[in-house]
Order: C-alpha cells, then structure tokens, then sequence
C-alpha cells in the first residue's frame, strides 16, 4: 500500500520526510522516493526500487536537502516495481507530485497530453496528474488553482502532494477515495497518509474530507472543498504517541498487535459492562431510541472487517433474534439491493476510512434503509463522522496491515450489540448476565492461547514449502476460517481457500492431497460430530489435516494428523478464542518465508 508524506517548514524537511516513510514501511512497498526543492530552488528527486533505508543512504550521498518537499513509498498498481516509476513524478523540471489511489481515466488523459507533446518517462497513472497541473500553470493559474482544476479532471481515488519550482512555500494536498492528514506544527506544516508517520513532530491533525484540496504554506492552512468553497475542518489533538507506533520488543507489528490483543479486549470492554449488563450508552445518547426502532440489521464491510459481520450474522440471529444481512462493501453499492426500512445499518471498520465502506453507507442512507451504527478503530475517521451511532474499538493503533486486534475488539463490539438488540427480543437478564461475564473472562483466555505461540511456530515449519492451503469450519467457524485463510495468504503469499467443512464434499475435496493442508477449527459444539466426518473425508482423500481443537474434544494425533489443544472456551466466545492461533499461523509461515 502506498504512502505520502510532504511538509514545509523552516528547516531542513529530508530528515522529517525518511522518519514519516519509515513509520508507513509497515504498509509494504517496492520502492520509495523523495522530492525537494533544494538551497537553489531546484526541483531534486532520489528513487530507488529498494526500501526507505536504501534511498536514506541515496539522499545522504547525493546531500540532498530542502525545506519543502514530498516523499512516497509505492506499491506497484500501474507499471513495474523499478526506479523509473517510483514517485514524485515531475513534469518538465518544475511541478513533483506523489500519489495514492488510481486514477481510472489515465489512459484518455495520457492520449491528450500526448499529442500536446508531453513526454513520459514511467508507466504510472500517477504521471498524469504531474502534466495536468503543469498545462493549467502554463495557462497562468497559480499551483492551487492548477491542482483544482485537475482534480476535476481525474476519475478515480487519490490522495496526492504537489510542489512546484514556482512557489518555494507552497505544499498543495487533495483526496478524494484515500486518506490524507493535514499535520500541523508551528511555523511548520505537514501532509501523511496517515496521522502516525507524523507523529514525531505534531500531535495536531486535519483530516481532509472527500474532494478538499488544502493549501499548505509555513504559517497556513487553507482548505477548501470539491466546489472550492474555503472550508473550515477542525483540528484534532491526536492520543497517539510516539510510543504507541514503535514496535517495542518485537520483530514485526503484525506480532505486536497479536500480543496486544488481552489488553485490546480489556480497553475496548472498559466502561461498557456493569453489575451484569451493557450499558448500551456506549453506543452514542441516541442508541436506545435507534435500537428501539431498528427491525432488522444490515452489515457491510470490508475483508477482515467483513468477516467480523459474517460471525456477528450468526449472534445476532441466533441470541437476538433479529435478521440480519452481512454484505461486501464493494458489491453493496452496485446491487441495487431491495430496501428494507427501519434497518439498522451497520459499517465494520478498523481505519473508518475504507472508500468501499463510506460508499456503501451512503448508499443504504441515499436507499432509506435507516440508522447508521459505525463500530471503528479511529474516532476521527470520516465513517465516524458520518454516522448516527459509534462504537469506538479501543485497539490502539493498527499498524500492522494484516488485520488483527482490530478483529477480535470488533467481534467483542459486535457480542454487545448482540445483547443491547437481544433484549427487546427476550434475551433474559440471566442470558445476559452469562454473556457478560463470558466476555469479562475473554482477555484472560486470549492471553492462553498466546501461550501455544511456539507450539505453533514449529507447526509453520510445515507451511513453508507449502503452495495452497484449505481452512474448514462450521457455523461461527466458517467466518474465522475465512479470517484464517486470508491471514495465510495476505502474508505468507500462499493461497489459501475457506470452505463451510460441509461444503467439502460438493466439490473442493477433489484438490485435497498430501500437499494441499487442511486447516480446521473444531470448537467443543453441536457441530462438532458432523465436522469430525468432514475431517474424515479429508483423511479418506490423503490430506494432511491440522486441527485447533478445543481441549476438552477427542481427535487422535496421527502422522497425518497434527492437533493444536485450545484451552476450553464457551462455545459463543470462540470466534473470537479460535482466530488468535491462526494469525500466529500466518504470521510465522510468513516469517519463515521471509515474505514482506
Ligand atoms: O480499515 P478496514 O477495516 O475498513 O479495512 C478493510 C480491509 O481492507 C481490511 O480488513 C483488510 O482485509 C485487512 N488488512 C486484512 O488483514
């Protein structure tokens, strides 16, 4: 995933730009680049296709400093990983520019420049907007003007920082469909994908909304909307601290965030359960007039946030009776769905900022489905803003691009909204005084399993030379072996398939054999006699079955069968008990793969 960040200041801005990339390495990249204008208001740019601390020793040879300029590290969309299109891109000596997103009309718009006569040098969409922006400065606009009226121009999602040679006191920032944060320092200011690659020099934060374009100099901030209307966005005082974006004793924050997740659990729970019941206050003031009126509930997500809604589906259905539909974001907004009034509509996400979520919301609210709950890891994130009930996950920041505290606290939030809607439904005080206490007991039982996190990295040894992977679960299980099975390949790059165990024998049985392992999450439930069959098919067929079995079930080890003992877990907490060992699966695969 790529990332940005630009600033202008009074000092040399090169030191400030490589510690912003350094904290955004995380996101994966192929290659990295920063552009400045240096002591002789020249535009100087340095590239690699190697990593931030390559392009670090580039800039340090090459003495290159400035105090305004753009830095990028980029994942490869449009065009190659090498050098030649790693960002800024600039057009003819004058205008760099860094990108997120993709532009959708960069072929029509290449055409035109083209035969204007200008040259490209990379395969990027990115080099588009470079050439717009310098065609309307040559008309006579001034940078901002330049930048809004191209923006105009493009189709697509971006977030992108613009410099040019001509006003050496300028920083100009637009997004439209990707996040960008305005950071704001004293004579000094700033532009990041993402508030925690500024952290080390301002805690006061902007955050663009859809179509702004801000205009940054030293001692300003100047934002003004898609009709280019001055706006005011208020500034917001960040809790992060440097602390809480550094990795502290561990090699990966894929690991740190896993390890994080007892106290994820604690902090998200904290305030929300008293004397036996939740207090849905927690949900915003007009949670209970919302939830007194909502008739059915409709989720839309994305990836590991939509899983968290396929778990919550069966909750909701089965404890409180309400129906429930879960949708993929990206799909929702094209479906033309039948609308169900007095819907409670529910977004699952950990950034807030997901393009696909945020337009899913508005189309159920365009559609009349009904209220909006937002259940997200970031209070200032623009879904936040947008909707009508928030349930704040306390996770604490998710560097990790791989998905995980964020998970678990989501299912937690989602185990509440189960209760607070299953009492207008009948949940009786006694149910819920159990589930209350379940959920109290939940970090203690995930801080157990962490505890097999060697056994389970001397289970990956086996994954390594693997090329596929199967994930089987049934009921609460299916989603988490849908979590497990994205972990796998999000990280370790090894395919990896989910099937209900169920579905086995109508048609994925047929790839099983000694080299395609069988994952399966056997919870001590109902479904456990009818999964066990399952993993027999699987047996039958030659696979290499590996179980995560409660401890207090009956699976025989055998050469071809590996089991991983979980400590008991109540059968409604295990979505979220069983889903712990699997992102310690994916992440030691990954690690022993040497994958980035
Ligand atoms: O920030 P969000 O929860 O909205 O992000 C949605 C997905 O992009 C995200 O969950 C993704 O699937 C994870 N990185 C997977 O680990």
């Amino acid at each position: 995933m790529c990332g940005i960040v630009g600033g202008v200041a009074q000092r040399d801005v090169v030191p400030i730009l490589v510690d912003g990339l350094r904290h955004l390495e995380y996101r994966g990249y192929d290659s990295a680049g920063v552009a400045v204008l240096n002591e002789s208001q020249a535009l100087k740019r340095v590239r690699t296709a190697g990593k931030v601390r390559e392009l670090d020793e580039l800039l340090r040879k090459e003495q290159l400093h400035g105090m305004l300029g753009i830095a990028h590290t980029r994942w490869a969309t449009h065009g190659k990983p090498d050098t030649r299109n790693a960002h800024p891109h600039i057009c003819r000596g004058t205008v760099a520019v860094v990108h997120n997103g993709i532009i959708e009309n960069h072929e029509a718009l290449r055409a035109a420049q083209i035969k204007a006569g200008y040259e490209f040098t990379s395969e990027t969409d990115t080099e588009v907007i470079a050439h717009q922006v310098y065609d309307h400065m040559m008309k006579g606009d001034d940078l901002l003007k330049s930048v809004q009226r191209a923006t105009h121009e493009l189709d697509g999602a971006y977030a992108i920082g613009i410099i040019s040679k001509t006003e050496p006191n300028r920083l100009v920032a637009a997004r439209r469909g990707s996040p960008l944060v305005v950071g704001v320092g004293r004579g000094e200011n700033f532009i990041a994908s993402q508030a925690a690659a500024l952290i080390t020099v301002t805690q006061r934060f902007i955050y663009l909304e859809d179509g702004d374009v801000a205009d940054i100099t030293r001692d300003a901030v100047t934002i003004y909307d898609a009709s280019g209307k001055r706006v005011e966005r208020p500034v917001h005082i960040s809790s992060l601290t440097p602390d809480a974006v550094e990795k502290g004793p561990y090699r990966h924050y894929m690991l740190k965030e896993i390890f994080e997740q007892p106290q994820a659990l604690a902090d998200t729970l904290t305030n929300c359960l008293s004397s036996n019941r939740v207090l849905e206050e927690s949900f915003g003031p007009k949670a209970k007039d919302i939830f007194d009126q909502a008739q059915s509930v409709l989720i839309v997500a994305c990836g590991t946030s939509y899983h968290a809604g396929a778990v919550a589906r069966y909750w909701l259905e089965s404890i409180a009776g309400i129906p429930c539909v879960v949708e993929i974001a990206s799909e929702f907004r094209y479906r033309k769905p039948v609308v169900r009034p007095n819907s409670l509509v529910i977004t699952i996400s950990q950034s807030g900022e997901t393009a696909d979520t945020l337009a899913a919301l508005q189309e159920a609210k365009r559609l009349g489905f009904g209220h909006s709950l937002s259940i997200c890891n970031v209070p200032e994130s623009a879904l936040v803003r947008a909707s009508d009930l928030v349930f704040l996950t306390r996770a604490g920041p998710e560097i990790g691009v791989a998905s995980t505290k964020a998970f678990t606290t989501q299912l937690a939030a989602l185990m509440l909204l189960t209760i607070c809607l299953g009492r207008r439904r009948g949940l009786s005080a006694d149910k819920e005084a159990l589930l209350v206490k379940l959920l109290a007991s939940l970090p203690a039982q995930v801080d157990r399993v962490l505890k097999l996190n060697e056994q389970i990295k001397t289970l990956a040894e086996r994954f390594a030379d693997k090329h596929h992977a199967l994930f089987l679960g049934r009921g609460t299980q299916h989603p988490v072996a849908m979590e497990g099975a994205l972990k796998l390949k999000e990280i370790s790059y090894i395919h990896a398939e989910a099937y209900p165990a169920g579905e086995l024998k109508h048609g994925p049985l047929a790839l099983v054999d000694a080299d395609m392992p069988v994952i399966a999450v056997a919870p001590n439930n109902e479904l456990l006699e009818k999964l066990k069959s399952n993993l027999q098919e699987v047996r039958a067929r030659g696979g290499e079955l590996y179980v995560f079995a409660d401890e207090t079930i009956d699976v025989t080890e055998g050469p071809t069968v590996h089991v991983v003992k979980l400590p008991h877990t109540d059968d409604v907490l295990t979505p979220i008990v069983f889903t712990v060992p699997l992102q310690l699966l994916a992440y030691h695969v990954a690690v022993l793969k040497g994958t980035d």
